[in-house]
């Protein structure tokens, strides 16, 4: 039974309890969708051109997304929902669900295991919850926010590299957007001149996730989408990471740039992204 309906008809039930159910809606799509990834993953499946040089789609991003919608508005089927092949269904509802259905295409169009479903619960404008499941490696991540970080139901925590000359960090390049001024393979190029450790992952859900685990102590990208990065956003501030833009304020999925790290190498690394104070 949808909640909105339980609510119009009782006395309100205790926020705890809305939060348990959203979270177990949330779990149920992600696990729905990560269910169709596999199905996929094994067997054949159509790859398609979105606009832009090798950014693809795929039938298993179409039917993941499907599977999501299907089963969050079985439960409430007036929320508001942005998701990245469907668009936005636009509603007067104040939670906003954020999917990716498959964060990682070009990996998993490849067979290669590095690619997740990537869920993300908004209200009144805040990120509450955000989900990251990749069934490949068998890691679910889960944050709520004022709740902490967890991998597989347990506790994750960010890294406690305080050196950038020491850390290992990971980037992403946009499919566009490579030629402005300090560009993201201007900022690789200083990073990696320097001797400092800097991996390519391909998918941004995972490599804010292995932030928040710890494996990798910085994470930065210039241009990434809400449904990107509004899940691992929130999983990084709830494992003690800091997240901000590329002016130091706090991160929203709205804009393009992310920056998330330990906390530690947090300035040193926008300065580095920055040009400013050269390493
Ligand atoms: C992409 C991945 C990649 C990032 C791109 C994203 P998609 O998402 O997250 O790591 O570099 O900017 O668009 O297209 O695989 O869902
Ligand atoms: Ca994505
Ligand atoms: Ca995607």
């Amino acid at each position: 039974m949808p909640i909105r309906s339980r609510v119009e008809s009782g006395p309100e039930p205790p926020l705890s309890y809305l939060c348990a159910m959203l979270k177990s809606t949330l779990i149920k799509a992600a696990e729905a969708g990560a269910k169709v990834m596999q199905e996929f993953f094994q067997g054949s499946f159509t790859i398609s051109n979105k606009e832009g040089v090798n950014n693809l789609v795929t039938e298993a991003d179409h039917a993941s997304e499907k599977i999501i919608f299907e089963t969050i508005k079985s439960e409430y089927p007036d929320h508001y929902i942005l998701s990245e092949e469907a668009g936005e269904i636009i509603t007067d509802s104040n939670t906003k669900w954020i999917i990716d259905p498959i964060d990682g295409t070009i990996n998993f169009a490849h067979g290669i295991p590095i690619c997740a479903v990537s869920i993300a619960v908004e209200q009144e404008g805040e990120i509450v919850m955000g989900a990251v499941y990749n069934p490949f490696l068998q890691e679910f991540y889960f944050a709520q926010k004022g709740f902490g970080a967890s991998l597989n139901d347990k506790r994750i925590e960010v890294s406690r590299e305080s050196t950038i000359d020491r850390a290992c960090l990971v980037t992403g390049f946009p499919y566009t957007y490579l030629d402005q001024p300090n560009s993201p393979l201007d900022v690789f190029s200083r990073l990696i001149r320097k001797g400092i450790a800097v991996r390519r992952l391909g998918s941004a859900a995972m490599d804010l996730c292995w932030v928040a685990a710890g494996r990798f102590d910085g994470f930065y990208e210039h241009k990434l989408n809400a449904w990107d990065s509004a899940a691992g956003f929130l999983i990084v501030e709830e494992a003690g990471g800091t997240v901000t833009d590329y002016q130091g304020y706090r991160y929203s999925p709205y804009q393009p740039h992310i920056l998330a790290t330990n906390g530690k190498i947090h300035q040193a690394l926008l300065n580095a992204i920055n040009n400013e104070n050269p390493l």
